[in-house]
C-alpha cells in the first residue's frame, strides 16, 4: 500500500528572510544593505536601486514588519502552528555592518542566539540562509560587489563567524538564496541581489565572473562549516522555474533544453564540483570567466553541497520563434504564455504539476536530499469587519501544490526533507516591495505606504496548515 502521509521527521515549516521582515534597519549597529537601499514598486513598476538611501524616498525594508520588535509573538504563532522548522537568513550587516571588518558586531550575533533560542524553546529547527539578497552596501560602493574576488574572503569571515557561533543552534544552512535569479542577467535586481553589481555594458561577462566567486565562496564555506561541526548539512539554494517549450518542435525543445542548462548550471557546480560541459564550452567561447584558478577547480569539488534546497513558484514556457538556443539573448526574451496555466495576479503561473516534475528532475539530476524551502501564492487579503481573513485561494495553491508533492515522495521515491511555504507571516515582497502582495498564513497590519498597527492576526490558511502539518501531511483538505 501506498504511505499517505509524509515520512517521520519530517521538516514542516515556513520560510522567511531578514531583510523582508526584520526592520530596525539600524538597530544594533546594523549597517546599510542592498534592500536598504530598494525603493517600493509595484505590479510592473520596478523598484529603484539608489546610490544609497536618500531622503524622501520610501524604502520598505528599512522597518519590514518589524519582526526585530515582535520575534517572540510571531515564534509563538509558528510554534501554534506546529512548525517543525522555521527557515530565515542571517542580515550580513548585523554581523559585519560594512562586510570588510575583520571583527563581528556582538549586538547582532546576540540577536539571532535569541531569536534560535526562541524556536528551539518550542522544539522548531532554525534553517538558515546565510546570503539572502541582503550584501553590505559598502562592499557593492568599495568593492564592486562579488565582481571583486576579494569579497569571497569578507563573505567567508562571515560565513564562518556565523558556523562558530551558532554551530551547536542550528544544523541547517544553505550558502546563497537564489543563486541562479542572475541568469536573467540583464535583470538588474537580480544582479544586484544576487551578486551586488551594478548594471553596466557588459552584464553578461560580469555576471559568469561574479557567480563564479560566489561558487567559490560557497564551496569554501562548506568546507570550513564541515571542520566546525560535521554534522552541519549545508545545501544549495536555486529558483527552481522549469522552461518548458511551447511545442514540439525540435527548435522549442532545443531552447527551452539550453535555457534549463544556463540556470542549472549554478547547481551543478554546487553539487558536482564542477561546471557543466555545455556552460564550459560557452564560456570558453566567449571568453567570459577568465579568472578561474587550479586552486579554485579543486575548492570547488572538495566543497560540494549536502542538499538542494529550492524555491518552487511557477513554470515558464519558451517560443524559438523569439531567438533559437544559439542566439539567446535573455531567457526572458523567449518566453510566452502557457495556454494550459492560470496565473496570479502579479501575472506567476500556477502549476503545482511542474512542482513534481522538478522533484523527479532534481533528483535524477543530483542524487541529493531536496528540501522546499519556499513556495506559495503572492495575494491580496481582504479583512472583514469581524478582523478574520478569509483566503481559500492560498489554501487551494498550496494543498495543490502539496498533492503533487506527495506524488513524488510516495510514488516516485524522491528524498525530500522538508516543505517550508514562503512569507508564512506576511513580508515585504522581495521584487516590488509590496505588503499588498502577501504569502502569509499570518496577516500584518501594515499597508503599501508602510501605515498600520502591525499587529498580527490568523488567516483562514493558519488553521488549514496547522491540520496538515498535525496529520503530517495525510489530510491537505
Ligand atoms: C523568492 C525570494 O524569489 O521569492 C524571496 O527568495 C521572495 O525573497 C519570494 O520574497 C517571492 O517573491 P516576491 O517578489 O513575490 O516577494
Amino acid at each position: 500500500m501506498v504511505a499517505n502521509s509524509f515520512p517521520e521527521g519530517f521538516l514542516w515549516g515556513g520560510a522567511v528572510a531578514a531583510h523582508q521582515l526584520e526592520g530596525a534597519w539600524q538597530s544594533g549597529g546594523k549597517g546599510v544593505s542592498v534592500a536598504d537601499v530598494m525603493t517600493a514598486g509595484a505590479h510592473g513598476v520596478p523598484r529603484e536601486i539608489t546610490d544609497g538611501v536618500l531622503p524622501g524616498k520610501n524604502y520598505p525594508n528599512h522597518d519590514g514588519i518589524d519582526f526585530y520588535g515582535h520575534y517572540k509573538e510571531d515564534v509563538a504563532l509558528f510554534a501554534e502552528m506546529g512548525f517543525k522548522c522555521f527557515r530565515t537568513s542571517i542580515a550580513w550587516t548585523r554581523i559585519f555592518p560594512n562586510g570588510d571588518e575583520t571583527e563581528p558586531n556582538e549586538a547582532g550575533l546576540k540577536f539571532y542566539d535569541d531569536l534560535f533560542d526562541e524556536c528551539l524553546e518550542y522544539g522548531i529547527e532554525p534553517v538558515v540562509t546565510l546570503a539572502h539578497f541582503e550584501m553590505p552596501w559598502h562592499l557593492v560602493e568599495e568593492y564592486g560587489g562579488f565582481g571583486n574576488r576579494k569579497v569571497i574572503d569578507f563573505y567567508l569571515n562571515f560565513a564562518t563567524t556565523c558556523f562558530k557561533r551558532y554551530q551547536d543552534k542550528v544544523k541547517y544552512w544553505m550558502t546563497f538564496n537564489e543563486i541562479d535569479n542572475q541568469a536573467d542577467f540583464n535583470n538588474d535586481f537580480a544582479v544586484m541581489t544576487n551578486s551586488g553589481l551594478k548594471l553596466g555594458d557588459n552584464n553578461e561577462a560580469a555576471m559568469y565572473q561574479a557567480a563564479h566567486y560566489e561558487l567559490v565562496a560557497s564551496a569554501l564555506a562548506v568546507k570550513e562549516g564541515k571542520k566546525i561541526n560535521p554534522d552541519f548539512m549545508i545545501g544549495a539554494m536555486i529558483n527552481y522555474t522549469p522552461f518548458y517549450p511551447a511545442t514540439s518542435d525540435p527548435a522549442d525543445i532545443l531552447l527551452a533544453q539550453r535555457i534549463n542548462q544556463r540556470r542549472f548550471w549554478f547547481s551543478d557546480v554546487h553539487a558536482w564540483g564542477e561546471y557543466p560541459k555545455e556552460v564550459e564550452a560557452y564560456l570558453e567561447r566567449k571568453g567570459f570567466r577568465s579568472d578561474f584558478t587550479a586552486e579554485d577547480q579543486v575548492v570547488l569539488k572538495e566543497g560540494t553541497v549536502d542538499y538542494i534546497g529550492f524555491s518552487y513558484y511557477q513554470s515558464m514556457t519558451v517560443s524559438a520563434k523569439n531567438g533559437d538556443a544559439d542566439h539567446l539573448i535573455s531567457p526572458a526574451d523567449a518566453v510566452v504564455d502557457n495556454p494550459y496555466l492560470e496565473t496570479s495576479d502579479w501575472g506567476w503561473s500556477v502549476d503545482p504539476i511542474g512542482l513534481r516534475y522538478g522533484l523527479n528532475e532534481l533528483t535524477d539530476r543530483y542524487h541529493l536530499p531536496l528540501f522546499i524551502v519556499e513556495n506559495g501564492l503572492g495575494a491580496v487579503d481582504q479583512v472583514e469587519e469581524d478582523g478574520s481573513i478569509h483566503d481559500p485561494y492560498r489554501v487551494d495553491y498550496l494543498r495543490k501544490h502539496l498533492e503533487e508533492v506527495k506524488k513524488a515522495v510516495t510514488l516516485d521515491g524522491v528524498d525530500l526533507m522538508g516543505y517550508t511555504p514562503w512569507g508564512c507571516i506576511d513580508v515585504v515582497s522581495a521584487g516590488t516591495g509590496q505588503m499588498s502582495k502577501r504569502y502569509g498564513f499570518i496577516y500584518v497590519d501594515k499597508d503599501d505606504e508602510g501605515k498600520g498597527t502591525l499587529a498580527r492576526s490568523r488567516k483562514d490558511s493558519f488553521f488549514w496548515y496547522q491540520n496538515v502539518i498535525k496529520t503530517n501531511g495525510a489530510e491537505l483538505d
